[in-house]
């Protein structure tokens, strides 16, 4: 058994073990799972570098520890169930021996392919069981998965194949979401005209549409699975191997290729999933979230399957075919443990409370939130209607780069607080600092969030780069891990994230450089220059607000901002479409050639005046012009 906390001074004892003698204090975790040769030393770090390894020199398969260590004594309970996007049409539930054998039989497959230990290969796949085989299967044979979200363009997805020469792309036809039936395969068609590194193209028939197989490329996923073994020896892999890649958005324009290790990531995702939801044996557990995002990695994938916990994964949106979908889907498989973001949440709550009149929600145990600031008013909408008052909401604070949960309430233990994300998780010591790096001691004190100690699901490098993952985390305040997150820490001690304080915007709780989104505007033909900020949004929390200098001969204003959407859309995907596109005569700039983002982050959240000291701008007068055309449209 793994360390499970059940009592208030329970967590603060072993936060306390976890601060004092951080090595034992994993060690008692680490042991408890199946590992091929144990680890010669815990941990060795430096935040300089930086350079972090965990439980060096052990050997391990993570996929032993999800499937193997379950397969005679749990094999016939459910591991995955998979609600489609058509309420009607039948769902999936998918056992442990099975999904063993469906792992072990696509093995198979990435073998033949011609696919080894270290090879990159290519999820881009909507939301149904093979996405997660998929994923097991090159955990199984060594291989690095890196799922992109199916929602990326053509282009976005060849950058990221590019980005990590992958050799294998795995997809579908198509994807439903909602009433829309989207093609997937020409997206990836179109993406591979500019990738030479790929060599075969695996296609799961979702949708039954049409779609090109390019000849001695593109095979079949039914087809390449016939006949294949259902059992395969798993392979021997160090700790410190590469698990996957996974891109996210920073603040410089193209995105990371975050890499997590398999020891660490193991161990990590496995001790906050039962901690945080406190799962128990039989718990029906529920993360709406997409695989294309961490969160799906870890909380539907990694950590519930470590644990032995039935997942569900759902492929629709919250929407549809009614805005009760998510609590039909709670009451049909009798849910426990429900996790999704604050966006889904405001978005519900605007239906109001009819739609779940109809839904029994009384399985329910625990409510969490991911990926954005929660307001107080969702808040307790959530708590007060979805949970009827009786479950804790664990608002749990993370990122792609540190793998698992690393603030959160443990659910049912620690006192709740609306929009807190209360307190860290033991093994995680976060620390803030000012601008200039001061530390921040104490209670009721506001600034910068970083970790001055290491967590085993920490990711280890940026893919290709390693310069980089020290330049954007660790050089700001040296010796530490900087989040780009703001956060406040109260009279309690607890901790409230504020948000970022870098250039990266959330969008729905989906992380966007503003940077990216300003490359992809610049590819216009027309545009000169653009700068785009985020703005309070009621339901996607921030939306994307886009100053433009364009050449406007022969366009109009409504023809142009239409185009530049479009732009945006097809270099990176419809979640960086701008809400808001302003042409403006020029930008706010410092004599040094500075845009000032603060002004136009004022204009964009409809504030006109107050911009402090503006006497360093080249030319004042264009922000006077600016507010002009902002208050006109
Ligand atoms: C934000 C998602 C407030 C934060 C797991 C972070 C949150 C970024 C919360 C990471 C929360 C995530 N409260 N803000 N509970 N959870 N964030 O990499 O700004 O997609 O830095 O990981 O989301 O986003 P990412």
């Amino acid at each position: 058994m793994s360390v499970k906390i059940q009592t208030l001074s329970g967590y603060f004892h072993e936060y306390q073990k976890s601060v004092i003698e951080p090595e034992t204090f994993w060690d008692r975790i680490a042991e408890t799972f199946h590992w091929k040769k144990r680890w010669n030393k815990t941990v060795e770090w430096n935040f300089e570098e930086p350079s972090i390894k965990w439980f060096l020199d052990g050997k391990l398969n993570i996929t032993e520890n999800m499937l193997d260590r379950y397969l005679f004594t749990a094999g016939d309970r459910t591991a995955i169930i998979w609600e489609p996007n058509e309420p009607d049409e039948p769902s999936r539930h998918i056992s442990y021996r099975e999904l063993y054998h469906m792992v072990c039989q696509f093995s198979h497959v990435l073998k033949d392919l011609g696919v080894g230990k270290g090879d990159r290969v290519i999820i881009y796949m909507p939301m149904v069981p093979e996405a997660a085989i998929a994923m097991m299967a090159c955990a199984r044979i060594g291989a690095v998965h890196s799922v992109v979200f199916a929602g990326f363009s053509s282009q976005a997805l060849a950058d990221r194949i590019n980005d990590c020469s992958a050799k294998l792309v795995l997809t579908s036809d198509g994807n439903f979401r909602g009433a829309k039936k989207i093609g997937v395969k020409e997206v990836v068609d179109e993406a591979l005209k500019q990738c030479v590194s790929v060599e075969k193209v695996v296609v799961y028939r979702r949708t039954g549409q049409d779609i090109k197989m390019v000849k001695d490329r593109d095979l079949w996923w039914h087809d390449a699975i016939k006949g294949k073994p259902t059992e395969i020896e798993a392979e021997e892999m160090d700790s410190e191997d590469m698990l996957y890649i996974l891109y996210t958005s920073g603040s410089t324009g193209k995105p990371k290729g975050v890499v997590h290790t398999i020891g660490g990531y193991m161990v990590y995702t496995h001790f906050s999933f039962i901690n945080v939801f406190q799962y128990n044996k039989g718990d029906i557990y529920w993360c709406s979230a997409d695989i294309g995002w961490v969160t799906g990695h870890s909380y539907i994938v990694y950590g519930p399957l470590l644990a032995g916990a039935t997942t569900v994964m759902f492929e629709g949106i919250p929407t549809y075919p009614h805005a009760g979908r998510f609590w039909e889907v709670i009451d049909k498989y009798k849910v426990n443990q429900f996790y999704t973001a604050p966006t889904a949440i405001r978005a519900l709550e605007a239906f109001g409370q009819d739609p779940l009149l109809p839904f029994d929600l009384r399985s329910l145990k625990v409510l969490g939130t991911v990926g954005e600031p929660i307001n107080e008013e969702a808040w307790h909408w959530y708590h007060d209607h979805v949970g009827k008052n009786k479950c804790p909401i664990v608002d749990t604070w993370w990122q792609t780069e540190t793998g698992g949960i690393l603030i959160s309430p443990i659910a049912s233990i620690t006192p709740t607080k609306p929009s807190y994300a209360t307190m860290p998780l033991p093994g995680i010591q976060p620390i803030i600092v000012d601008n200039e790096g001061n530390v921040l001691r104490g209670n009721s004190v506001e600034g910068n969030l970083c970790m001055k100690y290491p967590w085993p699901g920490m990711f280890r490098t940026t893919y290709g780069d390693h310069k980089r993952m020290h330049d954007t985390y660790f050089s700001q305040f040296p010796g530490l891990y900087f989040t780009g997150d703001g956060v406040k820490r109260d009279e309690d001690g607890y901790y409230r994230i504020l948000g970022r304080v870098d250039d990266v915007i959330n969008v729905s709780g989906h992380r966007m450089g503003t940077a990216e989104v300003e490359n992809a505007i610049n590819e216009h033909p027309r545009v000169v220059e653009s700068a785009v900020v985020g703005y309070p949004h009621e339901i996607k929390g921030q939306g994307i607000y886009a100053f433009v200098i364009a050449d406007m001969t022969d366009r109009t204003v409504a023809n142009l901002t239409n185009e530049i959407k479009i732009t945006v859309n097809q270099i990176i995907g419809p979640i960086a479409k701008p809400d808001k596109v302003q042409i403006v005569p020029g930008l706010p700039k410092t004599r040094s050639g500075k845009i000032m983002r603060r002004i136009l982050r004022k204009i964009a959240s409809g504030d006109y005046d107050n911009f402090g000291d503006t006497s360093t701008l080249l030319d004042p007068g264009v922000v006077e012009k600016i507010i002009e055309t902002a208050k006109e449209g």
